[in-house]
């Protein structure tokens, strides 16, 4: 058994005022930026975890629900679901955050990292996650299923 840190202690949250620099030809916000930021937080949310330097294995699920525009507010919000041997996956949400607060979930994408030694080799994650309410049992059960799919779509190439 390893020991375990809260899923708290790794969460992260990224918040993104939509500037010109964000926005494509069509006046909304670009994917290719949205997915370095999912990325990016997967890659923190990850480390923080780990205490190790990641590299990105998988981006899964990338689905724009609703577009985001110039001035908006984008929040890019990380935390672990399930801890493998040398890989772990991490769920990063993406809200289009209104004037009153409310957030609106415009994607859900699941990120793959794997821990590298010195050498920039899959190395063992010392700590897992502390399961301590329901809907992160539920997160688990879900994401052994995702990981389980990702090894078999490796192995039989599809
Ligand atoms: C990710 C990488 C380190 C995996 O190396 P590898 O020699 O294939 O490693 P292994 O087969 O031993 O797998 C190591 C772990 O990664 C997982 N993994 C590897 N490829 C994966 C993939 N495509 N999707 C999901 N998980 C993956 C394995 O399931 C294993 O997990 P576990 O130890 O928790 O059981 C290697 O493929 C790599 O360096 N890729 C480039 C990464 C990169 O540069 N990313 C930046 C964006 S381009």
């Amino acid at each position: 058994m390893r020991p375990t840190k809260s899923i708290d202690h790794s969460r992260t949250e990224q918040v993104h005022f939509l500037r010109y620099e964000d926005i494509n030809g069509e006046g909304r916000l670009f994917g290719g930026k949205l997915l370095s930021w999912i990325d990016e937080v997967g890659g923190i949310t990850a480390r923080r975890h780990t205490g190790m330097k990641v590299t990105t294995a998988a981006i899964d699920h990338l689905q724009f629900k609703s577009p985001a525009f110039l001035n908006q507010l984008v929040v890019v919000t990380g935390h672990v679901t399930h801890v493998g041997n040398s890989s772990l996956e991490v769920q990063v949400d993406t809200w289009l955050e209104e004037l009153d607060g409310r957030r609106h979930l415009m994607n859900r994408a699941y990120v793959t990292m794997v821990a590298l030694d010195d050498h920039d080799q899959p190395t063992p994650i010392p700590c897992d996650i502390a399961i301590e309410s329901e809907s992160a049992r539920g997160e688990w059960e879900s994401a052994i299923k995702r990981v389980e799919l990702r090894k078999r779509r490796r192995q039989e190439g599809f």
